[in-house]
């Protein structure tokens, strides 16, 4: 079964041909993210409009790289929540007019979800029970895998989702928005005991998640420290988020009994919490490489494969359901 799927949660205008599930045909990925970093962030109604300029292009050249025409597609996916609203409306309506035009099923798909697919897509690894750890922009989370489309929610976020804390120090720093990747590149050169930087935790939840308390922490240091050493503190704000992880993740494999850790979303391409955490579990650890690791419709079409068809009444829906995923 070939599905087609679009994804224009946030900024990245993408579309891609997955066969039952695992065989990537195409994946495209069209970022905005030029024209959203001279305003230090994603701008809504401009992502909204890039969206509308690069969909067709996008879909157009996800059925070429194929060599398939959209008629010898078996169903077309959608990401419709969660996201910003104006760019979710563009693939969700995009994808309700194909699917109504040409009679081919419409499937919804989460895109938190999504993300945690693709590392199971990626290794065709099925170990569960075990731990999924979302790491993106707008989400960070623990959740119990029990199977494809059967998750309990562990932990999640209590303020900032670590995405958007890597992009907020990267900012401080006067690293260039998204800063994630250059922030983890300056830490390589940095001590990371160098700041007693610390993650938040909660009294009543042991896998809860806090990265707000530790962006302030950064900013402190920033100020009291007129001369501080850029790596120093990117080593040491990287130290603390990823000690964390680790020793959440590990607190809830222990407690859970659980086989193995399926990593997603965009800071899961960072390596040394890659190479962190394989270094202290005792389990595998299952992630996806980084064209999978940040937004893309390969993942959305490969869960599409595991999903129901969806009326038209579909939505894009900018807060998602994490109980759990529907
Ligand atoms: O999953 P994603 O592409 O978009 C959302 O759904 O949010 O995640 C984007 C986030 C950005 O905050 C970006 O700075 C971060 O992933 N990121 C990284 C790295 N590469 C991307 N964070 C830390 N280390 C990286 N190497
Ligand atoms: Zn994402």
């Amino acid at each position: 079964m070939r599905i087609l799927a679009i994804e224009t949660s946030c900024d990245e205008t993408a579309a891609a041909i997955v066969e039952d599930g695992e065989k990537i045909l195409s994946n495209v990925i069209r970022s905005q993210i030029k024209q959203h970093a001279p305003h230090g962030g994603v701008f809504p109604q401009i992502a909204a409009k890039a969206h509308l300029d690069a969909i067709m292009p996008v879909i157009e050249l996800a059925l070429q790289e194929a060599s398939l025409s959209l008629l010898q597609i078996d169903a077309i996916a959608v990401a419709h929540t969660p996201g910003l609203l104006g760019s979710l409306m563009v693939g969700v309506e995009t994808a309700k007019t194909l699917a109504y035009a040409t009679g081919i099923p419409l499937i919804g798909v989460n895109h938190i979800e999504a993300h945690l697919y693709a590392a199971i897509m990626h290794s065709k690894q099925r170990d569960f029970p075990a731990l999924g750890l979302i790491l993106s922009g707008g989400h960070s989370m623990l959740v119990k895998i029990d199977g494809i489309g059967s998750y309990s929610l562990l932990g999640n976020t209590m303020d900032d989702a670590l995405g958007e804390a890597y992009d907020k120090v990267a900012r401080v720093m006067g690293l260039a928005y998204p800063g994630g990747a250059a922030l983890e590149k300056l830490a390589l050169e940095g001590d990371p005991m160098a700041f007693p930087f610390k993650a938040g935790s909660s009294k009543t939840n042991p896998y809860a998640l806090s990265f707000s308390g530790l962006k302030t922490q950064v900013f402190y240091a920033i100020r009291d420290n007129p001369h501080y050493n850029r790596a120093d503190i990117a080593a040491s704000f990287q130290r603390a988020a990823i000690s964390d992880l680790v020793k959440k993740s590990k607190a809830a494999i222990l407690a859970y009994d659980l086989k193995a850790l399926y990593l997603g979303g965009g800071v899961a391409q960072n390596q040394t919490l890659q190479n962190t955490l394989k270094e202290a579990l005792s389990t595998p650890l299952y992630a996806p490489p980084a064209i999978l690791c940040s937004d893309n419709a390969a993942m959305i079409a490969g869960l599409a494969f595991h999903k129901k068809e969806s009326s038209f009444e579909l939505a894009a829906q900018p807060t998602g359901n994490f109980s759990l995923f529907f």
